[in-house]
């Protein structure tokens, strides 16, 4: 090669979520008697949820109309009418909304989305980052900066809110950062957020002059009689805010790859206007974004029956995360915050019972070297040790809490799984498996 092709920021793009999979993999062609069971990756299609008859009956529909306009291009910003009911619907929850449908951007997946907004930060600016962080937000602003993450604590003694005072100092520390990211619900914690936090992060952008980056892909699904607070209408007229939402978990159609940014209050200030405008140019690059999604998406959220599919959902994901929170908590070792949106839960180790010396018994002999080469590296993080022993000894996949940047060791898992007798057997075998590691 006349010049270089590796890129040295490379390192920066980290997602533990699916790199665990790898490992599952191997196992699988090692030992024939391995069974994996996914607790790892967010995808209620892949934990057997039904896809909504009404979904499917609209995008049989779309696709028969006469004049095909679902297969192909639409507008680069995303289908006006749209974008038009976007607007409409903020106004649902937010009646002073003044958002623009010319600052409504419909992306391939919010992930193509996240992958644009940071894109086009300008060299030096920064989004802090809440952690325990969800990969893509992280790895992508990194990347971006060629800098490691600067992050603020999300608080497990606080049901997850943030940690508004380790965020004002993070804030004072770094003059850089030009935003913050709010995740809510969140991934990976399941924190729901309160009015009176929100308010308080809105007043601390105000106060030193940030945008709000709010990614919000789960706002429906709330439950334990929490309530979503929208920040749109919070935030109205005093702080430019970015709203980040998606159909891949509500609906649930992760596949069908949509997602949409909301610029609001773009008047407030001309650096974010410039922004706006900025990440409006980079998504005309991707020509546009999946057609067939944008055209029955407003049928799909003003459906008669998605109300009362969005009520079965969070009773079911209520009761299945409520039931998990039980189970762990009784573990001696583990600390559990029960969940009120989302489908993740996040259990911590009590601090000091993680030791690099533990393991749990592997009977196939070629998986146990296999495991014990990958974790008797120098610096293996002691909770990923344990998911690597968890997962070579029941097929049971979590996510490491280190695969998240956290500050606190533990692992992540999902509340989906439908099946109560497979989620009884999971979450017992993970609550055995933490007590016989911590004792080993
Ligand atoms: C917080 C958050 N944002 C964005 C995404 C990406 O969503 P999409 O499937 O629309 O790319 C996810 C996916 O898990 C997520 O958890």
């Amino acid at each position: 090669m006349r010049t270089k092709l590796s890129n040295p920021n490379v390192d920066m793009l980290k997602y533990g979520i699916r790199e665990i999979v790898d490992v599952a993999q191997k196992l699988g062609e090692i030992d024939p008697n391995f069974k994996f069971i996914g607790e790892n990756i967010g995808d209620p299609i892949a934990k057997s949820w039904p896809v909504p008859d009404f979904l499917k009956e609209l995008i049989i529909e779309e696709v028969k109309k006469p004049g095909d306009k679902a297969f192909g291009y639409s507008h680069s910003r995303g289908l006006p009418s749209t974008r038009h009911w976007v607007v409409d619907y903020s106004k649902r929850f937010s009646p002073s909304s003044t958002l623009d449908y010319e600052y409504v951007l419909f992306v391939s997946g919010l992930g193509a989305g996240i992958a644009a907004m940071y894109h086009m930060l300008p060299k030096g600016s920064r989004i802090i980052q809440p952690t325990p962080s969800y990969p893509t937000h992280a790895s992508l602003e990194s990347f971006n900066a060629g800098e490691e993450s600067i992050s603020y604590n999300l608080d497990p003694n606080n049901g997850w809110q943030p940690d508004l005072e380790h965020l004002e100092s993070q804030i004072q520390k770094y003059p850089e950062i030009a935003g913050i990211l709010i995740i809510n619900p969140n991934n990976p914690t399941g924190g729901v957020y309160t009015e009176e936090t929100l308010e308080k992060l809105v007043q601390l952008a105000e106060k030193y002059d940030l945008m709000l980056i709010s990614d919000e892909i789960y706002f429906r699904l709330v439950f334990n009689g929490q309530k979503y607070v929208q920040l749109t209408e919070i935030a109205q007229g005093r702080v430019p805010l970015i709203v980040m939402r998606g159909l891949s978990k509500d609906v649930p159609w992760p596949g069908g790859r949509c997602g949409w940014l909301e610029f609001h209050n773009v008047d407030l200030d001309p650096e974010y206007k410039d922004f706006a405008e900025a990440v409006k140019k980079r998504v005309l690059m991707e020509v546009c974004s999946v057609s067939l999604p944008q055209h029955i998406l407003p049928q799909i959220y003003d459906h008669p029956k998605f109300e009362a599919w969005i009520q079965t959902y969070t009773s079911e994901l209520e009761k299945n995360a409520n039931y998990i929170a039980d189970i762990l908590s009784s573990t001696p070792g583990l600390k559990v915050q029960r969940i009120n949106g989302a489908f993740y839960m996040m259990p911590l180790f009590e601090d000091g019972v993680l030791k690099p010396t533990q393991t749990l018994h592997i009977e196939n002999e070629e998986a146990r070297k296999f495991i014990e080469s990958q974790v008797n590296v120098e610096g293996f993080p002691l909770d990923k040790r344990f998911a690597y022993y968890l997962l070579a000894t029941t097929g049971i996949c979590v996510v490491p809490a280190s695969g998240f940047f956290s500050p606190y060791y533990g692992f992540r898992l999902t509340t989906l799984d439908r099946d109560d007798k497979r989620r009884q057997e999971t979450y017992s075998k993970v609550s055995q498996a933490v007590k016989d590691y911590l004792s080993s």
